[in-house]
């Protein structure tokens, strides 16, 4: 798919439908379904963006649940990024419309944006089932039970909808956020991405780890933790982390008395080295799970967060081998990287260093050196 802005299509043509949107003149829908909202629209729609309606808040503001005149319901993301990292006014709907027109399945739908001076909103298809984050990993009273089928969907599904960023859409799009709050799921459990290209829109002239990450940096490939190098495996590396994630219901970092503070990836690599890869499934699953497939979907996980970014599969690469049509039976696997030190990163501070895999690095690699995906 050809990434374009359709910006002059949808501002320029059919001046009897266009709508004046305070300088913004725009047909109300364009082929795309895209729609360049009034902030008395999202005002009316969100009951003036109020507390009740408010569903959460990320590192670019808050998101609140909407009900528009059409009855459909969104979710409106309001962004609080300081107005000289952002955008014109013209550029930033220009980008928008431009993700907007990225249409998979698995990636959340941008329905729409609002300028109201030197606010901006994002307007999303309202995801029923919230985040990951939520659902799988989030407090009881949160929580769906998840078999391993839904499990292998969801898997699938995010593999999918990344493949599709990195290697369909043109110029590619690397996410640099994949976690487990940015994966939200419909009304059937689909799981769509979301948040794809902001950080590029949002982020230009901030430094690659910016405060926003200080929680999720587990999620980083020690590659662009340290010196910012950012590519479509770095995203690959987030995904390998998300998928033990997955199928072991286990956040990034945990800490028990026992072990002290733990990290999956670490937990994975012993529970391959140790060949007792079928301990790091969650127990919710149950017993009658297709234990090879389980086996397999660790081992993509591991072969994802590999420490040299060259092994790591790409992502259509990654589906096909969750889905076995590229069979990994014999694959080397070798020790996964892990930015395991990381109360020593400055955030911000390109100049200091996290330790890189220094745990996983002192168990040796039970199998010799890899080969190259790349
Ligand atoms: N389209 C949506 N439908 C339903 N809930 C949503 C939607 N978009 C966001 N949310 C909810 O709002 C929360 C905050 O989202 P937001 O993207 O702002 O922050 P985040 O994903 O937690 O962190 P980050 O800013 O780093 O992406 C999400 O975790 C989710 O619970
Ligand atoms: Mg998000």
């Amino acid at each position: 798919m050809k990434l374009f802005s359709c910006f002059s299509n949808c501002f320029s043509s059919a001046p009897d439908t266009a709508i004046d949107r305070g300088g913004l003149e725009a047909e109300e829908e364009n082929d795309q379904n895209f729609t360049v909202f009034s902030y008395s629209e999202l005002k009316a729609a969100t009951h003036g963006f109020s507390a009740s309606n408010k569903i959460g808040e990320g590192a670019f503001g808050s998101v609140y649940k909407g009900l528009l005149g059409n009855g459909t319901v969104v979710a409106v993301k309001m962004l609080s990024v300081e107005l000289e990292s952002m955008r014109g006014e013209r550029e930033f709907v220009s980008e928008i419309i431009t993700l907007s027109n990225l249409k998979h399945e698995n990636l959340v739908t941008l329905k729409g944006c609002c300028v109201d001076g030197a606010n901006r909103f994002l307007v999303y298809n309202y995801m029923e089932n919230n985040s990951l984050a939520q659902i799988l990993l989030g407090g009881e009273q949160n929580r769906i039970k998840l078999g391993w089928e839904a499990r292998r969907a969801i898997s699938l599904g995010v593999a999918r909808g990344l493949a599709y960023l990195h290697e369909e859409v043109e110029p590619h799009i690397v996410h640099r956020d994949i976690k487990a709050s940015n994966i939200l799921l419909d009304q059937n459990l689909i799981p769509k991405v979301s948040d794809f290209g902001l950080s590029r829109i949002l982020r230009d002239n901030v430094t690659h780890i910016s405060t926003h990450v200080a929680g999720t940096l587990g999620y980083l490939a020690p590659e662009y933790a340290i010196s910012g190098r950012l590519t479509r495996k770095t995203d690959v590396y987030s995904f390998g982390v998300l998928l033990l994630e997955i199928i072991s219901g286990q956040t990034v970092v945990n800490y028990d008395s026992e072990h002290g503070e733990r990290y999956l990836v670490q937990k994975a690599w012993e529970a391959f080295r140790t060949n007792s890869i079928l301990q790091l499934v969650d127990p919710i699953v149950g017993m009658n799970y297709p234990e090879e497939e389980a086996v397999r979907f660790v081992k993509v996980g591991l072969l994802c967060v590999q420490e040299t970014a060259k092994l790591r599969p790409e992502m259509s690469r990654a589906v096909r081998m969750l889905t076995n049509d590229i069979d990994i039976e014999g694959v080397q696997i070798s020790q996964p990287g892990l930015v395991d030190d990381l109360m020593n990163i400055k955030l911000g501070q390109k100049t200091t260093f996290p330790s890189i895999s220094s745990k996983a690095s002192s168990m040796e690699s039970s199998r010799s050196p890899l080969s190259s995906y790349s």
